[in-house]
């Protein structure tokens, strides 16, 4: 997908049709007159809900023992957001989840995914626990039970403890025990009540964004060590899924990956060879390790000096489910400066239109990412979960806000997923991103991705159009007089 953040600095000059003016951009994403839209309807059982992640929504970076993590330091460096902000405060979700988990109670979300900051469980990436930062899981996950919605909780969603990046992080295979040694004390709190439990959000991103590119945390930048940490990720969720299903057996043990189909952006051959470079480096690196214990034939050598005996065995490993995130595909061209194995972002095909992050907006490509989950892949049970859309919403008005282009996008997704579960794939929810506009990593609060608009002085929650319109397809009312979008 195109993405994200400071991607236009990866783009070569005169290439990026998504570095149009941000008007124009806009004005792509603007509602048009309604085109008649198949009717909606998911099969019974499928579970809508939301999702969101620890370091973007919970604040609180100082109580009860937290430690820091590496999106402190690097939202605290000068020059690394965009808006100059960071997540200390956030959507000070640490104290209001109450409110948060009764507004999904609301919208009849039969899930929440959430992320267990290491940091608060961790605060110095080994050890014992720390007391008061579980029980913050504890109260969330029982309430949220109390209002009728089934946690889902990731382990990793990018906040790792300060202290073992200053050890060097991800790219210090080290790392592979501390992680497990965490999920093995997270699980054994909240294990009883959690039934589903995904190790890693992102890996590629992870590695290619906060390693190899160095736009976000912890800032690392070059190929070598985008190699290590995308090794040693795939290494830990192995190892994590080994131990929790040997400790626990009935609990639902997946992971989860940003998917994307990546094509060339022109008919250049060199374009299309970049799409299969970039292609590994998004998708392959972490599918092909985990169902098929080997990295893409195109990959393999640029991993070799990482991989001890032993290592591919222990990273294949059966998966309950997969979480896939979704936003678009990626058009690339060949570029020797490109941050990914020398591909970067090309030109959108005419006439896509673009969210205000400048991604484009094909509801197709999940179902091209989910059928190459059923053909390549096994057909693993799958869940979305994220796909969701930043516009510049209006400000609140009257106790509402108004998301017509974000209601749209959400109904052209769903109405994918419809489309690949009636092709067979083995897609059994979706989660939105995001319950709540958040801090979006270097993006600050600049961008909006929210189904509830947050107030950032003030932290008031108003729910959007695009919530009223989840609420009504979880109850199964009819939806049509909510969508006047696209
Ligand atoms: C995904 C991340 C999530 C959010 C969305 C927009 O890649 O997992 O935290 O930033 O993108």
């Amino acid at each position: 997908m195109i993405r994200r953040r400071d991607l236009l600095l990866a783009m070569p000059a005169g290439l990026a049709a998504s570095a149009l003016p941000r008007d124009l951009a806009l004005a792509q994403a603007a509602p048009s007159p309604a085109a008649p839209q198949p009717e909606l309807k998911l099969p019974p059982g499928f579970i809508l809900g939301a999702s969101t992640s620890s370091y973007q929504i919970e604040g609180a970076v100082n109580e009860d023992g937290r430690g820091a993590s590496i999106w402190d330091t690097f939202s605290h460096t000068p020059g690394r957001i965009k808006d100059g902000s960071n997540g200390d405060v956030a959507c000070d979700h640490y104290h209001r989840f109450a409110e948060d988990v009764e507004l999904m109670a609301q919208a009849g979300f039969g899930s929440y995914r959430f992320s267990v900051a290491w940091p608060r469980v961790q605060p110095d990436g080994a050890g014992a626990p720390n007391v008061p930062g579980l029980d913050f899981y504890d109260r969330l996950t029982d309430r949220l039970l109390a209002r009728g919605v089934k946690p889902f909780a990731c382990l990793y969603h990018w906040d790792l403890p300060q202290a073992l990046q200053d050890k060097g992080g991800w790219t210090n295979r080290d790392v592979v025990g501390r992680f497990t040694d965490y999920a093995q004390l997270v699980v054994a709190r909240l294990g009883d009540r959690v039934p589903r439990w995904a190790m890693l959000n992102e890996p590629s991103v992870h590695a290619i964004f906060g390693h190899a590119f160095g736009n976000h945390a912890p800032g690392m930048t070059g190929w070598k060590n985008y190699l290590a940490a995308q090794h040693h990720m795939n290494l830990a969720q192995g190892s994590a899924i080994r131990a929790l299903r040997a400790a626990h057996p009935k609990l639902g043990l997946g992971t989860v990956f940003s998917l994307q189909p990546v094509l060339p952006a022109t008919g250049k051959p060199e374009d299309a060879a970049a799409a299969v470079r970039f292609d590994a480096a998004w998708n392959g690196n972490n599918l092909d390790p985990l169902f098929h214990g080997r990295y893409p034939e195109i990959s393999a050598a640029d991993f070799a000096p990482f991989i001890r005996e032993g290592d591919l065995d222990a990273i294949k490993v059966p998966v309950d489910f997969l979480g896939v995130n979704y936003y678009g595909r990626a058009h690339v061209v060949d570029d020797p400066n490109g941050v990914i194995a020398g591909a970067g972002w090309g030109p959108h095909p005419p006439g896509t239109r673009t969210t205000a992050m400048a991604w484009p907006i094909e509801p197709q490509g999940l179902v091209e990412v989910l059928a190459r989950l059923r053909d390549d892949y096994g057909n693993p049970q799958t869940f979305v979960t994220e796909n969701g859309a930043a516009y510049d919403d209006p400000a609140p008005k009257g106790g509402a806000v108004d998301d017509p282009a974000r209601t749209a996008f959400i109904r052209d997704h769903l109405l994918a997923c419809q489309r690949a579960i009636t092709e067979g794939c083995a897609l059994k929810g979706y989660y939105v991103w995001s319950l709540l506009d958040n801090f979006e990593w270097a993006e600050g609060y600049s961008r909006r991705f929210g189904i509830i608009h947050v107030d950032f002085a003030t932290l008031q929650r108003t729910p959007k159009t695009s919530f009223a319109y989840l609420a009504a397809v979880a109850s199964g009312a009819p939806t049509g007089t909510i969508l006047t979008g696209p």
